[in-house]
C-alpha cells in the first residue's frame, strides 16, 4: 500500500478513538496523531497499532500523544473524547461533562489547527457538533458530526436480516437528531429499487425501526462498560474518504442549519453533499407529512438539549 502524505488527528485515545485510528492507517488514508489528555494511553496504543502494520502492510505513521502543538497541519481533527453513556442513560444525560470537554478540545484544535475540516463523534452528538461550530468560530462547511451513517447502517444490517436479502441491496436513510427522536425516513427507504413498505409488514418495520434506533443503548447494556465502537468508527471513514478524494458524495451528517428546512441555530442529521472543503451543499429532503413532524419535533428536542449549554 502506498503511504498517504495526509495528516489526521483523532482526540480521545478510548475506544471509539483508537479503533478509529487504526481503520484510518490500515485503509491507508493519511498518518494518524492520537491524542488524549492521558498520554501514556495514546502513546502505547498508537504503538501497538504500528507494530501491526507490516502484519498488515500499510505504511502510515502513528503517533500517541497529547501535546496539541502535534496536531498542526491536520487536514481533518475527529473529535471523540468524551465520556460514554452507562446502561439505562441517554446520550443527552452526558452533556455537561462532555460539553466541558468538547468545549476545551474545540479551542485547541482552533488555536493549533485553524484550517482543518472538524467531524464530532462526541455525545450528545448534535449538540457537541453545534458547541464544536460556535467555539471553534469555523465556517460550518468544515464542523460536522457523524451519527447518521451509523444510524442508517444500523438500519440496513437489521433489515437485510429480516429479508435475507444482501446488506449492499438496501439503501437507508436516517435523518434528525443522533438519539431517541431519530428519523428513519421510509419513504425514501428502497429495497433493489422497491419502496421498502412493499417488502415488509408494518409490525416488521416497526420493530427493525426501533431496534436501529434503541441499538446504542442495547450494546451499552450488553458491555457493561463502554458504548459500541466498532460501528461508530467505521461510520466515520466515508466522511473522511468523501473529503480526502473530494467525491461529492450525500452523505447523512449532523449539520449546523442556517434556514434549511426552516431552521436555525442547531445542529442535526441531514443528507449533505461532501467534498474536499466538508459541506458543499445541505440537501434539502422531500419528505413524507409525519416524517416532517417527526422531524421537527428531533430538532425540537434537540433545541432543548443546547438550552442546557
Ligand atoms: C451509539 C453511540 C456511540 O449510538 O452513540 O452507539
Amino acid at each position: 500500500m502506498k503511504r498517504s502524505p495526509v495528516k489526521i488527528t483523532v482526540v480521545g485515545a478510548g475506544a471509539v478513538g483508537s479503533t478509529l485510528a487504526m481503520r484510518i492507517a490500515e485503509k491507508g488514508l493519511a498518518d494518524v496523531v492520537l491524542l488524549d489528555i492521558y498520554r501514556n494511553i495514546a502513546a502505547g496504543k498508537a504503538l501497538d497499532i504500528l507494530d501491526a502494520s507490516p502484519v498488515i502492510g500499510h505504511e502510515q505513521g502513528i503517533t500517541g500523544t497529547d501535546d496539541y502543538s502535534e496536531i498542526k497541519g491536520s487536514r481533518i481533527v475527529v473529535i471523540t473524547a468524551g465520556l460514554p453513556r452507562k446502561p439505562g442513560m441517554t446520550r443527552e444525560e452526558l452533556i455537561s461533562k462532555n460539553a466541558a470537554i468538547v468545549r476545551d478540545v474545540a479551542e485547541k484544535v482552533k488555536a493549533n489547527a485553524p484550517d482543518a475540516i472538524v467531524i464530532l463523534v462526541t455525545n450528545p452528538l448534535d449538540t457537541m457538533t453545534f458547541l464544536a461550530h460556535k467555539v471553534t468560530g469555523f465556517k460550518r462547511e468544515r464542523v460536522f458530526g457523524m451519527a447518521g451513517i451509523l444510524d442508517g447502517s444500523r438500519f440496513t444490517q437489521l433489515a437485510a436480516a429480516e429479508l435475507k436479502i444482501p446488506r449492499s441491496s438496501i439503501k437507508a436513510l436516517m435523518l434528525g437528531s443522533h438519539g431517541d427522536t431519530m428519523v428513519p425516513v421510509i419513504s425514501q427507504t428502497r429495497v433493489s429499487g422497491k419502496p421498502i413498505k412493499d417488502m415488509l409488514k408494518p409490525e416488521a418495520l416497526d420493530r427493525i425501526i426501533k431496534r436501529s434506533r434503541d441499538r446504542g443503548a442495547e450494546i451499552v447494556g450488553l458491555l457493561g462498560t463502554g458504548s459500541a465502537y466498532y460501528s461508530p468508527s467505521a461510520a466515520v471513514l466515508p466522511m473522511i474518504e468523501a473529503i480526502l478524494n473530494d467525491t461529492k458524495e450525500t452523505l447523512v451528517v449532523s449539520a449546523c442549519l442556517d434556514g434549511e428546512y426552516g431552521l436555525k441555530g442547531l445542529a442535526i442529521g441531514v443528507p449533505c453533499r461532501i467534498g474536499s472543503s466538508g459541506i458543499e451543499k445541505i440537501e434539502e429532503m422531500p419528505l413524507a407529512e409525519e416524517e416532517k413532524k417527526a422531524f421537527l419535533a428531533s430538532a425540537e428536542a434537540i433545541k432543548k438539549t443546547i438550552e442546557l449549554l
